[in-house]
């Protein structure tokens, strides 16, 4: 059933940037009626040329404008609504939100949570500690003598600590004197380079394969550089049978939690492919800020999909035919990855018409129309095709008709870590 058949459908979507740019975009062609709560205060220009927005700013709570306006699906960028002084009020609206609530939010929210939950249901998990201070993580590297990685024990986008990977025990000891343990520290053995990914809905109880996927972390061509805050690039590839096995692996044992805590939304595990076995390094409850936008291009009916996940009604996820793979390249801007470095607002220009979908990040409209760069990231460029060449293609030719001072994107999408278990 389409959802011209039910009638016009109101979307909300929470956030900012690409994911929200391109998920008005793409919910407004399948027959949705869209605007946009803009959850922070940069990356607004996306969204406000795709249809009607209210900054957290303007409106610091979001409530009143739901009761108002009650949208039938709600689709957020990040977790941060649960964390809201406005949270239980909006819980107690039972809002469509593609996204599990309760229990199911802790998978993503709550590390060592997600770590007991692998070991209770077999699924490989790379070995972690969370302790409360610098001198407690010290003393397991030093008992360990392995390298780990620094995460925050609790995902939020204002956590004190961010993702540092440390590839020696000498890297580890180096970096954990600089970090703020204000909330405690997630000590994760590394685990190598060979990482990849998949994203499936949960609806009804069942799971949903959608895409297999891989993220270009490194800053930096032939994957130097550090693990920056978001990718430089990413592929996906339509995988509902599973070719690559993490769902096998790494979702499907937590089905019957899944069923237990009535989890419904979306999936993404993470994972690292270690001593000839996946293991999760980490479960997001969201569509992805790269992966999302391509899986709502590939879909057929991508609204009528979120409204069903949304409610946990049963879904049968259809695809657009001839569009198996997507690629998406970062067009990063001065200082990127190194976000304490900022530059001045230079032009952001753009070459002929797009040929694939160019989504907004830091950018802002002079009067004159001209686009500005305001942060570090300017803009996602993704594109989708029937083989990932031509997808790669096609995002390469987009990207570099973008011209911004200092801006710099990764020339090597596709040349490693593709296909999943490469290193
Ligand atoms: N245990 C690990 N071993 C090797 N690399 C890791 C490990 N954990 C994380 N990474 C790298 O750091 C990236 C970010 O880590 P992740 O756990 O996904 O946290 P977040 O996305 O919240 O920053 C991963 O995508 C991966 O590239
Ligand atoms: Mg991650």
């Amino acid at each position: 059933m389409g959802a011209e058949a039910v009638g016009k459908k109101r979307v909300m979507v929470l956030g900012v940037g690409a994911f929200t740019q391109s998920m008005m975009r793409r919910l407004r062609e399948d027959g949705a009626e869209v605007g946009a709560y803009l959850t922070r205060d940069y990356a607004h220009h996306g969204p406000m040329s795709e249809g009607p927005c209210v900054t957290a700013a303007a409106e610091p709570d979001p409530c009143p404008r739901l009761r108002r306006e009650r949208p039938d699906l709600i689709v957020p960028m990040s977790i941060e609504w649960a964390l809201k002084p406005w949270t239980d009020e909006f819980l107690s609206l039972a809002p469509p939100i593609l996204c599990p609530t309760g229990e199911g939010l802790r998978l993503e929210r709550e590390r060592d949570f997600a770590r007991a939950l692998c070991a209770r249901h077999g699924v490989p998990f790379a070995r972690a500690w969370t302790v409360a201070t610098r001198a407690d993580a010290e003393r397991i590297v030093r008992r360990e003598q392995r390298p780990f990685v620094l995460k925050n024990p609790l995902c939020s986008p204002t956590s004190p600590i961010h993702t540092i990977v440390c590839e020696s025990v000498e890297d580890t000891l180096a970096w954990l004197p600089r970090l703020d343990d204000s909330e405690g520290i997630f000590l994760q053995e590394y685990l190598g380079r060979r990482e990849a990914g998949h994203i499936a809905l949960v609806s009804a109880g069942e799971i949903h394969p959608l895409v297999t996927n891989q993220e270009y972390k490194r800053a930096f061509d032939g994957d130097l550089g550090i693990v920056a805050g978001a990718p430089l690039g990413g592929l996906v590839e339509r995988d509902p049978h599973d070719r690559y096995g993490l769902v096998r692996e790494l979702l499907a044992p937590l089905r019957p939690w899944f069923r237990e805590v009535g989890f419904h939304g979306p999936v993404q595990v993470t994972a690292m492919l270690h001593e000839g076995r996946w293991h999760v390094l980490e479960y997001n409850v969201r569509l992805g800020v790269t992966s999302g936008p391509m899986i709502a291009r590939m879909l057929a009916e991508p609204l009528g999909t979120f409204l069903r996940c949304a409610r946990d009604e049963p879904i049968a996820p259809r695809w657009r035919d001839g569009l198996d793979f997507g690629c998406n390249l970062t067009l990063a801007g001065y200082g990127y990855p190194f976000t304490q470095l900022t530059g001045p607002r230079v032009p952001v220009t753009v070459q002929g018409e797009p040929t694939c979908d160019v989504w907004w990040q830091e950018v802002e409209a002079r009067d004159d129309g001209v686009l500005e760069a305001t942060g570090h990231r300017i803009c996602d460029v993704a594109a989708i095709a029937g083989t990932l060449d031509e997808a790669i293609a096609t995002a390469y030719a987009n990207i570099r008709r973008i011209r911004s001072l200092g801006s710099y994107h990764r020339t090597d999408v596709g040349k490693s870590l593709w296909p999943p278990g490469n290193g």
